[in-house]
């Protein structure tokens, strides 16, 4: 009987420690960091959960991970959960830039830290950092690869970009403007696909209102579908000096597949060099087989790594660390930029493999 007691007893105060540790571990709330993350549709987004997964397996830190399956009703939802949760830091990838300023304004009301997470949340001043990717670099890199890989003059360029409800499909459009809008002035490249783009060839920097005219003709929404649909109406259009060798700026690789396929099926085209962006495991195929061309690689690794090493700075009461920052309209978001690695037939295998982002075995004809 008294051995029973003591075994009882030795049980209560083991129940008790466990409990202490627990409390000590997930801190006030019943969650730490809440991560929203815009929708499980696009490739790009579920690589970085698994990053997120990775990353927190043997985090101090209790976090949740929800989706806004491209609704910012959603996106306001998700962050409500998590505010009643207790978040004390909130790591966001809006859907919709502007939109998703009413969901952070929520947030910051009850005292959470807002990161910005890869896209920029506009027109508000609840966003306290930001952590991004050089995205006018990526814009950059695509443009620089049409220009390397054309040959001769009046070579027809077709134009396609993201979704304009995104920050970044302005930054990715402004980068390759920036080195493609000479080669189209010197006449190496003729637009195929858009007059308002021909309308303003001769300007080298754009304003938003100047870029949002040309996105409103060749956007994709990031949507493969959309994609495809413009890219076959613009064939169906295009006259005979519009076609042969030809070079597609395509935003990501999502639409650069969807795009590529449509004019792989043409004809009159001799040959086709489209950009991509994501190294999504599909367009790495594709660049194997040599039916895209390139894919700016984005180590979502790091994205992650400074994400969460901002969450627990804060979470641990210090300051993160910045590299710059971005203006969204309202306020200077102090911000944490990452560089990107251009990757084509070459250097896939380095870049891709050999860095141990994804494996051989998931790819044929390496
Ligand atoms: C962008 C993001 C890209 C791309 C795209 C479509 O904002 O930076 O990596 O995947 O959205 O989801």
């Amino acid at each position: 009987m008294k051995k029973g007691w003591r075994i009882i007893s030795l049980m209560l105060v083991m129940v008790l420690f466990a409990s202490m540790l627990a409390a000590c571990t997930s801190g006030a709330g019943e969650v730490n960091v809440g991560i929203v993350l815009p929708t499980k549709d696009e490739p790009r987004w579920v690589q970085d959960e698994q990053r997120f997964k990775d990353a927190l397996a043997d985090s101090k830190y209790t976090t949740e991970i929800l989706f806004s399956q491209g609704s910012s009703a959603k996106e306001k939802e998700n962050v409500e959960t998590l505010i009643n949760k207790g978040i004390d830091v909130l790591i966001i990838c809006p859907h919709d830039g502007d939109a998703a300023a009413a969901a952070v304004e929520a947030a910051k009301k009850e005292g959470i830290t807002v990161i910005s997470y890869d896209r920029l949340i506009t027109n508000t001043d609840a966003v306290d950092y930001y952590v991004t990717f050089d995205s006018v670099a990526v814009g950059a890199a695509q443009g620089q690869y049409l220009i390397d890989n054309a040959n001769g003059s009046n070579v027809p360029l077709y134009l396609y970009a993201g979704a304009a409800s995104d920050n970044n499909a302005f930054l990715f459009f402004e980068g390759a403007w920036k080195v493609l809008q000479p080669k189209i002035a010197d006449g190496t490249f003729k637009i195929a696909n858009s007059s308002e783009a021909e309308a303003l060839k001769d300007t080298a920097d754009l304003t938003r209102d100047q870029m949002s005219k040309i996105l409103g003709q060749v956007t994709t929404n990031w949507d493969p579908n959309e994609a495809k649909n413009k890219a076959q109406t613009h064939l169906t259009a295009a006259s005979n000096d519009l076609k042969g060798e030809v070079v597609i700026l395509a935003p990501n690789d999502g639409t650069a597949r969807a795009i590529a396929d449509v004019f792989a099926t043409d004809g009159d085209i001799t040959s086709y060099t489209v950009t991509g962006q994501d190294a999504e495991k599909a367009s790495i195929q594709y660049v194997i087989d040599g039916k895209q061309s390139m894919t700016v690689f984005k180590d979502v690794r790091t994205l992650v790594t400074d994400a969460m090493g901002m969450a627990v700075t804060i979470l641990d009461g210090g300051t993160p660390e910045t590299t710059g920052s971005y203006n969204n309209g309202v306020v200077d978001v102090n911000a944490k930029q990452t560089d990107v690695i251009v990757v084509n037939q070459e250097n896939v295998k380095a870049e891709l493999i050999d860095s141990g982002y994804y494996e051989a075995g998931e790819f044929t004809g390496l």
